[in-house]
């Protein structure tokens, strides 16, 4: 068992989670880091939040937040299989009080063992992921982040399809680019049932050539109309970073407070969480 008072939690609790699912087409825009950091700001701002690794091909978030093997007794793989009925011991602490996770599995078999467990996932995922609300709910959580895979996995469309709010993470590249076209208009689209969506372009380098910054101009403008301008909002184009690239080379995954990316990931969780807000109030009226 966890040492975890969950008593105290579920008493400090407010009646209600909000879901918030970074996802992207292609890898390695940026979601495992912006999750860390959304997750680790709504903490820090007070609301008991977890975050979840839901890239069990290649988990990350155990190493980022230094959670040794042993600590972890259920993993979320447990719980999409449907081995694990959603339970406490899935959760984890970190140094953060407020501030909790899900990890995945290590060491998945590569060859067949991977693939039969994703074809398991596919299956059971939805059914899964609800389980995990309610539990989460019961638990007092307000806030819930899932670090997707990249791309059209099960279980990351499964949890764009429970979001609040999607936000979408797009690389200053062509392909990314086309990509995320694809995805918006492939899943996005077709999912825009009440949640909300954002995107962002992250690891744009510093001082664009004019052209350049008028062509990720003209892509942010292209991606909202292929939506639909009420339906989707952009947030910001981050910078690339080679401070963070330094501390990741230490471990170090959080942005520290002093950095433009600090204050850009501020606001963005500020225009997140009262976009929510928001949309939640008109509906309980
Ligand atoms: N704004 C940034 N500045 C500098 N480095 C960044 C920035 N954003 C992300 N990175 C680095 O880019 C790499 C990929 O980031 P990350 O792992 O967060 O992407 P991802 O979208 O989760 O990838 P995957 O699709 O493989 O899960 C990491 O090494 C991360 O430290
Ligand atoms: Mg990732």
């Amino acid at each position: 068992m966890t040492n975890i008072d969950f008593a105290k939690l579920t008493e400090l609790a407010s009646s209600r989670l909000d879901i918030i699912v970074l996802h992207s087409q292609k890898g390695g825009p940026g979601k495992t880091t912006l999750s860390c950091n959304i997750a680790h700001e709504l903490a820090e701002r007070g609301n008991k939040t977890v975050l979840v690794d839901l890239d069990i091909a290649q988990p990350t978030i155990q190493h980022i937040f230094q959670i040794p093997d042993k600590k972890i007794k259920h993993t979320i793989n447990d719980i999409l299989l449907g081995d694990v009925k959603a339970n406490e011991d899935v959760i984890l602490e970190t140094k953060n009080p407020n501030l909790f996770l899900i990890a995945a599995k290590e060491n998945v078999e590569y060859g067949e063992g991977l693939l039969s467990l994703l074809e398991g996932i596919q299956q059971f995922s939805f059914f899964a992921l609800h389980e995990m609300t309610k539990l989460l709910l019961r638990m007092g959580f307000r806030y819930v982040v899932y670090d997707c895979a990249p791309g059209y996995r099960m279980e990351s469309v499964n949890a764009a399809a429970i979001a609040d709010a999607r936000l979408f993470v797009i690389r200053p590249s062509t392909f990314s680019f086309e990509g995320a076209k694809q995805m918006l208009t492939d899943i996005y689209k077709k999912l825009d049932i009440r949640s909300l969506n954002f995107f962002v372009f992250n690891q744009v380098p510093p001082d664009l050539k004019e052209d350049n910054q008028k062509l990720l101009n003209a892509w942010k403008d292209d991606l909202i109309k292929l939506y639909l301008p009420e339906k989707i909002a952009f947030l910001d184009f981050l910078p690339i970073s080679f401070e963070i690239m330094e501390l990741g080379i230490n471990g170090e995954y959080i942005f520290p407070e002093k950095t433009v990316l600090y204050k850009k990931l501020s606001e963005i969780v500020t225009e997140i969480t009262t976009k929510i807000d928001e949309m939640k109030e008109i509906k309980e009226e």
